[in-house]
């Protein structure tokens, strides 16, 4: 497929977009330590496009993940996720529509120690009032490879394992976009393939739009576009990755 380096900022907006962001800025901390992170960052992902997000260290990619998934409120800006501007939900609606529309797999995974595979699948579906939580939550986990590790508790699970659970869990509510925050970073290079293969195989069966942030360059680059971050500013100079 072919991979540009584009900023895509100067693209109109279609109702095709799944994510919009025009014009975002945010700094976090406070007094001194309080850091402008993301300076007028606007980007376009079509329903199903597949990004990939790099940039060095601190330059604002996980930042700008949890806007997109309305993790993050930006200072100024807005945010449009399917249709929806985050502006206009208050933070149980925006908690909501995270559960329904956003999946989110972070590097160190974030499983509920205290749960099994499935309750940590089946409770978020049962939370966002899902009658068939624990079926659903099965099927997921066994269209990830692992059906028969299903009672296993996170410590008795590889890292591997793990981020098959994590990723489960993130696609088992159906979103209409799946951000994924370094998934192979905790993972041997065998197991990470893995992962994104099957992250990839995911993304061919379901067409979700798929913002994935990494340091490897070749992982960025089976994506259809790439997206450089530098010091919070989308790079639109077209950098070799
Ligand atoms: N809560 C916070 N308060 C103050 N500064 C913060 C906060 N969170 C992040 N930062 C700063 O914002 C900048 C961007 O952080 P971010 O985590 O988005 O970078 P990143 O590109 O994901 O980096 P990495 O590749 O190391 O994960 C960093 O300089 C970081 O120190
Ligand atoms: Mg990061």
């Amino acid at each position: 497929m072919d991979t540009r380096i584009d900023s895509s900022s100067s693209l109109a907006a279609t109702a095709a977009d799944t994510i919009a962001i025009s014009n975002v800025n945010l700094s976090l901390g406070t007094g001194a330590a309080r850091v402008h992170i993301l300076k007028d960052i606007s980007l376009r992902v079509a329903s199903g496009e597949t990004i990939g997000l790099i940039g060095p260290s601190g330059s604002g990619k996980s930042t700008l993940l949890m806007v997109m998934a309305g993790l993050e409120r930006p200072d100024s800006g807005e945010v449009v996720v399917s249709g929806t501007p985050f502006n206009a939900l208050d933070e149980d609606a925006l908690a909501r529509f995270r559960g329904r529309q956003v999946g989110i797999v972070f590097q160190s995974f974030h499983l509920i120690p205290t749960m099994t595979a499935l309750e940590n699948v089946a409770v978020p579906l049962e939370l966002a009032g899902n009658p068939d939580a624990a079926r659903r939550a099965t099927q997921e986990l066994q269209s990830v490879g692992l059906g028969d590790r299903l009672h296993h508790y996170p410590t008795q699970l590889s890292g591997g394992e793990q981020q098959r659970v994590a990723l489960a869990r993130a696609l088992a509510p159906d979103p209409a976009i799946l951000v994924a925050d370094e998934p192979t970073g905790n993972l041997d290079e065998a197991t990470g393939k893995q992962i994104v293969d099957l992250l990839f195989s995911k993304h061919a069966e379901r067409g979700m739009t798929l913002v994935l942030v990494t340091h490897d360059s070749s992982l960025a680059h089976r994506c259809d576009r790439v997206i450089r971050l530098r010091s919070g500013r989308i790079d639109t100079q077209s950098a070799s990755a």
